[in-house]
């Protein structure tokens, strides 16, 4: 049986989240520069998309920029939104074509316009569509998202349509910019730094983590069937003893 054989439907993570990370070392290896690697990621993303979609798993959320990105030199941060831009522009048709729908989480205002208007474009034109929701989570952060939620909350109570006493975990859930979505079940890391850095705080508190050493350009459909086969042989507890779970 291939991998994707073995793929259980039946127990797919609704939520897969990714920390696509590795593109200059990828390009490093090869003796090219940085952007070599980020371009060269397209393929991966491209991949992942697909094999997440034909699988049938509803929400796929990527690691694209971060807060902390907006620090490295500034060339790098030009030439990686011009790729984003030109990228949208590029995949939005197949997007449409196999009914995927793109959202954005993170502080999207602090993009160039030129990518807020691409990005625009492409969640109107795929809105309707319903096979599975692609989330790019740009110039986003876990504490960005828990303090844009806390103001909104305060300024909530300061309205007197909130109290304190009625914040409960799902509220903050729903001021948190993935409102809507399950948490992420599984978390896929590519290049094998072992950290969350920044990601999902919240959402993950209860993710199971994948770590490959594969950087991510070389990241392909097989390997997103290895993450999920490793994730479907886990035993999530969530605190229970195994002797509580009920098979
Ligand atoms: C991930 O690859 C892409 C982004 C963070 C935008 P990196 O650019 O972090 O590649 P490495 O970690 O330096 O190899
Ligand atoms: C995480 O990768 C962010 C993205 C993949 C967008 P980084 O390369 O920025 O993470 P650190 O700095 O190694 O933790
Ligand atoms: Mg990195």
């Amino acid at each position: 049986m291939n991998l994707r054989e073995q793929v259980d439907l039946d127990n797919l993570p609704k939520h897969i989240a990714v920390i696509m990370d590795g593109n200059g070392r990828w390009a490093k290896q090869r003796g090219g520069l940085r952007i070599f690697g980020h371009k060269s990621a397209i393929t991966a993303v491209r991949e992942t998309v697909e094999a997440a979609a034909e699988l049938g798993v509803d929400y796929l959320t990527l690691y694209a920029f971060s807060t902390e990105n907006w620090s490295r030199p500034a060339g790098e941060v030009t030439a990686l939104m011009q790729l984003l831009v030109s990228s949208i522009r590029k995949e939005t048709s197949t997007l449409n074509k196999n009914n995927i729908r793109l959202l954005t989480i993170g502080d999207t205002a602090s993009l160039p316009s030129s990518c807020q208007k691409e990005l625009r474009e492409a969640m109107d034109i795929t809105k309707n569509n319903t096979r599975m929701t692609l989330v790019l989570a740009l110039s986003y952060s876990g504490r960005w998202d828990i303090t844009q939620a806390v103001k909104k909350m305060a300024l909530e109570v300061e309205q007197g349509n909130l109290t304190a006493g009625e914040i409960e975990e799902s509220t903050i859930a729903q001021y948190l910019a993935t409102a809507g979505m399950p948490d992420p079940e599984l978390l896929i890391r590519t290049s094998g730094e072992q950290r969350i850095s920044n990601f999902l705080l919240w959402q993950m508190a209860y993710t199971e983590l994948y770590i490959t050493d594969l950087l991510w350009p070389d990241f392909r459909k097989e390997h997103l069937y290895k993450a999920i086969l490793a994730y479907q042989s886990r035993e999530r507890r969530f605190g229970k003893t195994s002797e509580q779970l009920i098979k």
